[in-house]
């Protein structure tokens, strides 16, 4: 949720911070900006509202130039995004510029406070409260590290923020509290870069530092100062950044997010590597620090995540209570951080967020933490904030995902959490060696048939798309593990086809929803053979009978679903505990193919960022 991009070497800053910007545009898309401190340090400031195209076309007609600058992406919160509300916003005098992630939430009592000493204000903004308060204190405080450090102490809520001023022209500052995105700081030869994420420095660097919550750094063309809001000294740990995994490029697919879908059974060999045994067969989980003695000691586990990790967390509920016997649920990490629940060692909280960014998440993990809870953070971004807040990190190894609709870290979440299930039940004991054995060559059959899938789907899905894509709403229903599969597909439909569509158990459908069932209303039934598949016959039925269009998902070779639906979408047989993997597959290729029917912009649909790191 909004980029920051900064740099300060020796090369011209301008076509640095517009490509970083490009590939930091995932996190927010509704305008840009550029700050550049150009000769005699004077601050230009290029600002577009709508895609980076409409900034790189304002830098064409008019270029700027000057070796250190810091540029922002947008996703608006506070005021529309117009070219007034972009980022970077300027003091005054216009010798401050300042981008920022995050919302400030004391803002209309800084605003207040700004107006009757006579500031103006430019824009809706809450973030230009920043650069005046800045100003502000630098009448009274004697350096840019030290003016920003009092502003952002005075600034409630989560925050990044990156800062020049053409009074101090050899540094930039940047400064983070809480969990409002990350700050990466990579290192060149005399050059420094400044990024919300690692993804975005790989061309230019792998020598990398973090900035943590509550950190500040001054950074010039050859060193990096940490401190500590409270200004203690901090030693600036640089990373050796492996790139290889960073690698993102669309290759010859039309989307990112096809791509995505395509690379899915790569991404479950990925995950698999190192964390199964076949022989002998078991389970190897060691990254997490647990001894077995305490793994048997949990006497309840709480799932947490938000959007289309929630719908992961379900299923990987499911697997650890069935697998594992261990009691789970799952919460939406936003209620859950101000739910004041009942918590202490024996309880393990798994946290789910594939950018390891969401605000919502990482505030409900700490919460967990600070009740004495053990915590999981799953996790595609190596480094990312939420693993510097659980006790153990599981990664999702899914590789870079760039599509802003989560596709193969859904599914790879899903195999993390069968994993960490198998690997309790191996150590609580509830896993005979036979069971073991069988999970173990469950999972290895799995990037086989995510590969069936997709063959399956790439026959069909097409001509279902097109067939219902002027439909005026879709609903969802599956049973058991895949209820949530049946929501997951609702959100995937609703947020790159802009269609309203509706995920849910099978049974709740009478209880409501039906009474929306007519001829342009298709239910996408998810009907695999297991024990819960006769109740499913009823409810696609029950639809079926109210001459609703029923497009079902179904086990290959299960020709009697015919006499229950209108058009068939096949998977191929797999275990039970995998259908909710393997049935993901048919669920994000259809909504690829609405969407693409209708000529959305799928990587990058409107409203959305990948990574929400405001609450
Ligand atoms: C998924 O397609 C969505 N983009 C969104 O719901 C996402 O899953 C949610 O915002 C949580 O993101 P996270 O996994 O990065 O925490």
């Amino acid at each position: 949720m909004c980029g920051i991009f900064g740099y300060l070497g020796t090369q011209n800053a301008t076509p640095l911070l517009l490509s970083g910007l490009e590939r930091l545009a995932y996190r927010g898309y509704d305008s840009s900006g550029i700050a550049v401190a150009g000769q005699n340090n004077d601050l230009k400031v290029l600002k577009a509202s709508g895609k980076i195209e409409n900034l790189l076309k304002l830098n064409a007609a008019d270029p700027i130039e000057g070796i250190r600058g810091i540029g922002h992406t947008r996703w608006a919160t506070h005021g529309e995004p117009t070219d007034i509300n972009a980022h970077p916003h300027t003091s005054r005098l216009g010798n401050i510029a300042v981008v920022h992630n995050g919302i400030v939430e004391n803002f209309n009592d800084i605003k207040k406070m700004l107006k009757a000493s006579g500031h103006n204000f430019k824009s809706e903004t809450d973030t230009e409260v920043i650069p005046l308060l800045i100003e502000t204190y630098l009448k009274s405080t004697p350096s840019l590290e030290e003016a920003v450090r009092e502003t952002v102490n005075q600034l409630e809520g989560a925050h990044a923020i990156a800062c020049i001023s053409s009074n101090e022209p050899e540094k930039i500052v940047v400064a983070r509290k809480g969990n409002a995105g990350g700050i990466a700081i990579g290192f060149g030869d005399n050059e420094v870069f400044i990024s919300s994420d690692m993804a975005a420095l790989v061309p230019l660097t792998s020598k990398v530092a973090y900035l943590d919550s509550s950190e500040l750094a001054v950074i010039t063309s050859n060193k990096c100062r940490i401190s500590t809001l409270d200004g203690k000294p901090i030693e600036t740990k640089i990373h050796q950044v492996d790139i290889e995994s960073y690698a993102v490029a669309k290759g010859g697919f039309k989307h990112f997010m096809l791509k995505e879908i395509m690379e899915q059974p790569e991404a479950a060999t990925s995950v698999l590597r190192g964390r199964v045994s076949f022989s002998p067969t078991k389970f190897m989980l060691p990254s997490l620090p647990f001894e077995t003695k305490e793994i048997q000691g949990f006497s309840r586990a709480i799932f947490l995540g938000m959007g289309t990790s929630i719908y992961a967390a379900q299923v990987g509920a499911r697997y650890l209570e069935n697998f594992a016997r261990v009691p789970a649920s799952v919460e939406n990490a936003a209620e859950f951080r101000y739910r004041d629940s009942v918590l202490d060692e024996h309880s393990l909280v798994v946290a789910i967020s594939q950018s390891g960014e969401t605000a919502d998440t990482l505030e409900a993990l700490s919460e967990a933490k600070s009740k004495g809870a053990r915590t999981i953070a799953i996790t595609n971004v190596e480094a990312s904030a939420i693993t510097r807040i659980a006790d153990a990190t599981l990664l999702m190894h899914a590789g870079p995902e760039i599509g802003v609709a989560s596709t193969k870290t859904m599914i790879n979440s899903m195999i993390v959490m069968y994993l960490l299930a198998s690997y309790f039940a191996q150590e609580r004991k509830n896993f005979s060696l036979n069971e073991v054995e069988s999970h173990v060559h469950n999972l290895s059959k799995l990037p086989a048939l995510l590969g069936d899938a997709i063959e399956n789907a790439l026959c069909t899905v097409k001509s279902v798309a097109s067939k219902y894509a002027q439909s005026k709403r879709f609903l969802f229903i599956g049973r058991g593990l895949l209820e949530p599969i049946a929501r997951e597909g609702a959100m995937k439909l609703k947020e790159i086809s802009y269609i309203h569509a509706e995920g849910m158990s099978a049974a709740e459908i009478k209880h409501g929803p039906i009474a929306l069932v007519d001829q342009e209303t298709p239910v996408i039934a998810i009907a695999l053979n297991n024990p819960l598949y006769e109740k499913m016959i009823t409810n696609m039925s029950q639809v079926h009978a109210r001459k609703g269009n029923v497009i079902a998902i179904a086990t290959t070779k299960n020709s009697s679903i015919l006499n229950n639906a209108d058009d068939v979408l096949w998977v191929p047989e797999c275990p039970e505990s995998l259908q909710p993997i393997i049935a993901t597959i048919p669920v994000q290729m259809l909504a690829y193919e609405i969407a693409e029917h209708l000529g959305n912009d799928i990587d990058q649909p409107r409203n959305l960022a990948k990574s929400v790191t405001v609450e």
